[in-house]
Parts: structure tokens; sequence; C-alpha cells
């Protein structure tokens, strides 16, 4: 199965985690940085990182107009000034007269000090022709469903079939491999410097831009065809500020960079006795889509999204130009990132998120099934009617259902004991006892947040191209009472049974302290407590237009029996439907009016795009793959 599954375990991702770490120390700057007067102006207090010390001014771009930044100017003082959709232009493709040429893109590799790649698809040395490899083809196709061969390459994404499929590992080498959806050329940024040389010269020559960081995207907005990407993969820097003491919060903090893991965030947290609030995945980034998405996460019971807790923002704009983002300095463009989404209001390059201290976590692990299906949702059931409890006490859990078979991976309790954990479980536990299903809880009590994470979560396999999912929030206001958690809890099985499987999220996340939300996070979360996965599958031999019914129904069928029993509420863009209908409503909520007339302001050129971001409406793909304005 897909992106989204479940319990497969392996035993060495530390050492890789490891290696990345160490090789996160090593970020040089550019040797032709005009470097401190930009240090000076971008960051007041916390020092940059080495390599956003490097940054383009404006006498690089008089010698090479290639890359001058954009000097139009929004303001809303002056309405005239607003962009509209009429003022976007299409996107050149590779076929047009108007694509830049070789010795264009050679300038741009030249600038960059040789940091431009052409694609090369990961699995091209599988098929005839230049890449061919036998060897290492085998190495790839044994290591395709692992999140980490993605990660660490510049242009593969881990649902590939939104690139299309058009390069898989294959056995048979006469096959063809074709750049499909994927980037024709990628910037391996190692400076900020590289960021905005990337910015500038996809906008002055109108080419699609797209960012990748990890390639996590449920939907490939990490990719896409006749397009520059920024590899973001580099920026690995991570420092601890002990005492951080502006922007009203003086405890402490963490700098992260742009390319940073949430498990190397948590690894350095551990080190200095803290504890950072990120996402569950093993290999999932942090910086980049996850903290944009707003960031669901182990701790989000007790301390809410991980967006809830960033401080700073380094950022590089559609204008090109290198800008920090905090409460007091680009305070819009501060809300709109955290939660209005990625690859929509510029190139984040580091983050200061703030940290707490270490906590004690015990997890649970442990599954049941039957074949008694009656008897098996009867248990289920019970167990859903504790969500509300579960999320008040401050848990996390996340589990699966597959036909007749539940499994939950894990139960993370922060700050419980093993005995309140049990008791929490309790009523589920009293029901197996009474139904005579087995079940064989491991109850485990871990001394630290990162201790109990890498112990109890799996490293998901990705790589699927017959899967795609669709998931909704579902309110408390539907625990309420009997009459309306029996309705809400009967859609959700139906569902189930008929699609085969779900991957269930509960928890909860509220605001911390209570107020209200000072970010763009979607409404929908504040209110939920479950987060709930649905998925069609299909066989590998299905046509296209088999794949499009079993989409179809996915979306406008079965989803929508969710979304009529949860009405108002939406869905997490970070996990999501491509095909959501009114995306907007589902993915933002209330904040998308003004996320919108941000995305004009910060981004009137529509230089960022990617589907179901903020402002992609405004642009339709042509025949012949033309990203146009409508
Ligand atoms: C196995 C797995 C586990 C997951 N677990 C969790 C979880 O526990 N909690 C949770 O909330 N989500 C989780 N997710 C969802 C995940 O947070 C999103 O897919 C997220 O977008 C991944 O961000 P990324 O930067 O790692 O990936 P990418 O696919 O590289 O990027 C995602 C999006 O952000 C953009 N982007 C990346 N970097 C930047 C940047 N520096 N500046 C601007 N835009 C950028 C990209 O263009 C793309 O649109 C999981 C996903 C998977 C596949
Ligand atoms: C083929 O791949 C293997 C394994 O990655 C590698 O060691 C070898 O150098 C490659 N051969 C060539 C000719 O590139
Ligand atoms: C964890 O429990 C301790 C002791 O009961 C308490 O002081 C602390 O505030 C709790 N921490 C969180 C984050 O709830």
């Amino acid at each position: 199965m897909p992106n989204i599954v479940s319990t497969q375990r392996t035993g060495n991702w530390k050492l890789a985690a490891l290696a990345l770490f160490l090789s996160g120390a090593l970020a040089i700057p550019a040797p032709d940085a005009s470097s401190t007067d930009a240090a000076a102006s971008s960051t007041a207090t916390t020092e940059p990182f080495p390599y956003e010390v490097s940054t383009l001014t404006d006498a690089d771009v008089e010698e090479y107009p290639e890359i001058s930044f954009d000097d139009t100017v929004y303001t809303e003082a002056d309405p005239s000034s607003k962009r509209s959709v009429s003022d976007l232009v299409c996107k050149v493709i590779s076929a047009d007269s108007k694509w830049p040429s070789s010795k264009i893109w050679g300038i741009v590799n030249f600038l960059t000090g040789k940091k431009l790649i052409p694609t090369v698809p990961l699995a091209a040395p599988c098929y005839n022709g230049e890449y061919y490899n036998a060897t290492r083809c085998a190495e790839i196709t044994a290591s395709w469903h692992d999140s980490d061969l993605h990660d660490q390459d510049p242009t593969s994404i881990m649902s590939p079939f939104y690139q299309g499929a058009t390069c898989m590992p294959t056995t048979d080498p006469t096959g063809s491999c074709t750049l499909g959806g994927y980037p024709n050329y990628v910037i391996k940024a190692k400076t900020v410097f590289d960021i905005q040389v990337a910015v500038n010269f996809a906008r002055n020559f109108g080419v699609r831009l797209v960012v990748k960081n990890t390639g996590h995207d449920f939907s490939g907005k990490s990719s896409g065809a006749n397009s520059i990407s920024v590899w973001t993969h580099f920026f690995n820097d991570i420092k601890h500020i002990p005492k951080f003491n502006r922007l009203g919060w003086s405890g402490p903090a963490f700098k992260v960079g742009a390319g940073v893991q949430g498990r190397d965030v948590y690894a350095a947290a551990k080190a200095q006795g803290l504890a950072v609030v990120g996402g569950e995945g093993m290999t999932v980034g942090y910086a980049g889509g996850y903290l944009a998405g707003g960031g669901h996460s182990p701790l989000s019971s007790i301390y809410g999204m991980g967006a809830d807790h960033v401080l700073e923002y380094e950022v590089v704009t559609g204008d090109g130009r290198f800008v920090t983002a905090n409460a007091q300095k680009n305070s819009d463009l501060f809300w709109a990132l955290r939660g209005g989404g990625g690859s929509t209001f510029g190139i984040v390059t580091s983050v200061i998120v703030k940290a707490y201290p270490d906590l004690p976590v015990t997890t649970a692990t442990f599954s049941f099934s039957s074949t008694d299906l009656d008897a098996f949702w009867d248990a289920v059931k019970v167990y859903f009617n504790t969500f509300v409890t579960n999320a008040d006490a401050g848990t996390y859990s996340y589990f699966s259902i597959f036909t007749g078979t539940f499994n939950m991976a894990p139960f993370f309790a922060p700050n419980l004991s093993a005995a309140e954990v049990t008791g929490l479980l309790q009523p589920l536990f009293d029901k197996l006892d009474s139904l005579n299903i087995e079940y064989t809880p491991v109850i485990t009590e871990h001394e630290s947040f990162f201790d109990a994470w890498q112990a109890s979560f799996p490293k998901e396999l990705v790589g699927y191209t017959t899967v795609q999912t669709a998931s909704r929030l579902f309110p408390r206001a539907n625990w309420v009472d009997d009459a309306t958690f029996d309705k809400t809890f009967a859609v959700i099985r139906s569902v189930i049974e008929e699609q085969g499987m779900l991957l269930g999220f509960n928890m909860k996340n509220e605001f911390p302290g209570g107020g209200e939300s000072d970010n763009s996070v979607n409404p929908a979360w504040r209110q939920s407590v479950l987060h709930a996965i649905g998925a069609a599958s299909w066989d590998a031999s299905a046509t296209s237009e088999e794949i499009q019914a079993k989409r179809d129904y996915l979306t406008n069928v079965q989803m929508q029996k969710w979304r009529d029993v949860t009405p108002g509420s939406g869905a997490y863009l970070g996990e999501s439907d491509i095909q959501e209908p009114n995306f907007q409503q589902a993915f933002y909520g209330e904040n998308y009016a003004r996320l919108y007339q941000l995305k004009q302001r910060f981004d009137p050129k529509g230089v960022f795009y990617a589907r179901t971001a903020v402002g992609s409406e405004d642009w339709t793909l042509d025949l012949e793959g033309r990203l146009c304005p409508n």
C-alpha cells in the first residue's frame, strides 16, 4: 500500500540520519558573496546561517539583467497597484521558441557556481541508453519504497503517480523513461544567492518554478513539468538558542534550515533536554511543506500544531528579495507562511521555532482482528467513542483499519504513565475481552520524546502508483451526543467497509494558550479530534479511464459522505486529495480570502504555483502542458 502504510519498520535509518546531520554542519557560502550588508539587513538579532549570508545584491544584477529583481510593488494603500489575473502570462514550455536557450541556462549554471543539474529521472539506470546500469537499477528497485531514496534525489517524489510514472523501476530496459512531470532542471541550492538566482530567472523568463525539499507531498506538489526546481535538501544547519528573548518569547528555541528533516530537529532538541513540535513521519521535512501546511504532531494534543510555534522565517519572495518575516516585520507574510501551504508565498530558507522541556512519553501498540465483522466493528466503535477523552488527555494516536484488522501504531501519550494509558484504553480492552477478541498491548514508558517517537512510529512505505488518498477532519461536535456519534461512526464505517482501509489520527489541535489563532492554519483543525485518511486503489494494469473512475468515486461519492456528516469542516492540505472539490474552503477555510489577497500582494507575477495552492485556481494547463492564466 501507499504513502501511508503501516507496520513496516527498518533498523538502520538512524545511521542515515546521522550522516545527514553531520553533512549539514558544512554549509559553505559562495565565494562571490558580498555578504555583510545583506546579513545585517536580513536579520536584526539572530545570526543568519552561513548559507544565508551569501545573497544576491542589486550590484550583482546590474551586470546580469537575466536575474534582475522585480520592482512591482503592490500596496494596500494604492488599489491601482493591485495585481489581477490579467497581469499573469502563460509560462513557457520547452517546445516554445521563448524557452531559454542553452546559453541562458549556461548563465544560470555559471552564476550559481555550477549548481544547475539537468534532470535525470531516478530510475533512468533501469533503461537502455547513456544512464543504463543494471547494478544501480537493482539498488533503486530494492529501495524504491524507502522514503530516503527519494528525499536524497534532486527530483524524485514519493507519489510518482502525480509525476505521470513515466520512469519507474523495471526489469525491461527496452521500455521508455521520459521526463513526464519532472522539472527540466534543478538548482542544487547551497546558498540563498542560488535560490534568488533561480527565482529571478524563472520569473524573468516565464519558466515555471517548483520547490522540492523531501518530496513527501501526497499530491506531487514538489514536482512539475516544463520547470526549474529549487532543491532545498542541503540547507541543513540547526542551531540551539538557549534563551531567545525577543518577539514575546524568552524560552529556548531552534533555528532550523529548510532542508532539515523532523528527525534531526528532534535529535538536536533531545541533546539539550528539549522537545519541538514536529510530525510523526520518519523522514518528513520540517521548515518546508510540513510547517507551511500547519503540521500535526505527536505533541499536538498538548501543544497544538507545528506552525503555532514558529517565531520567525527567512524567506526569498517572488520578487527575488530575501526577507525576514515575524510578528513585527512582514507580519502579513508571517501569518500566511504559517498554514497557507508550501510553494505559494516564497521559498523559506530557515525558521526559528520555540522549544519546550523534554517530557516522558508512554506509548502503546497493539492490534486485533476478527472474522466476525460485526464484533470487530463493535470494538472499533468503543475505541472511536473515546476520542474526545483521549485528545483532552493530551494523547495522539495513529491507527489503521483494514478489513477485519485494527492496528495501533502507536498510541502516543506525552506526560502520562503506563497506568494512565491503560486507563484510557480500558473501555476498548474491556470490550475486546467481552467479545473474546485477542489483543496483546505493548505499553512502554520512555524518558524522552525523541526516544518514544523513534521507538514507536513506523517508517511509512512510499513510491506507489496504484493508490490515491483523500482525507477529512472530524470535529468534536460529532461526538456531542450518542445520536450524532452513532451517525458519524456509521458513515465512517460504511466508507471503510467499501474501500477496505483507513488511516486515522486521533488528536486535538487547539491554538496554544486557548486564544484566537494568530496564523493561517486551517480553522477546521482547531475543532477536530479525528483526521481520517481513506484511499482508492487499482490494479497496475488498470486503464487511465478505470483509474479516473476509481478516483472520482473516492472524491465525489465516498468522501462526500464524510463531508455531509461534517458540514463546514475541512481537510488537511498536507495529506489530502488533489481532486478535493472547493479546495479553497476545505484546505484553508475562512482564511482563504485573506490568503488570496496576500498571494496577489507578495507574488503578483504568479512565480509560485502548485495545484491546490492559494491562487492556483487562476491557472489552467493547456493541452500542450502550458500553464496559462484563466
Ligand atoms: C510518510 C509521510 C508521513 C507524514 N507525516 C506527517 C505528520 O506526521 N504530520 C503532518 O502534518 N504531515 C505529515 N505528512 C505530510 C507532510 O507534512 C507534507 O507532505 C509536507 O508537505 C511535506 O513537506 P516536505 O517539505 O517534507 O516535502 P516536499 O514534498 O518537498 O514539499 C511539500 C510542499 O512544500 C513546498 N516546499 C518545500 N520546501 C519549501 C520551502 N523551503 N519553501 C517553500 N515551499 C516549500 C513544496 O513545493 C511542496 O509544495 C506526512 C507525509 C508522508 C508522505
Ligand atoms: C553502476 O552502479 C554501481 C552501484 O551504484 C556503481 O558502483 C557503479 O560505479 C556504476 N557504474 C557506472 C559505470 O557508473
Ligand atoms: C507534565 O506533567 C508535569 C507534572 O504533572 C507538569 O508539571 C507539566 O506541566 C506537564 N507538562 C505538560 C506539557 O503538560
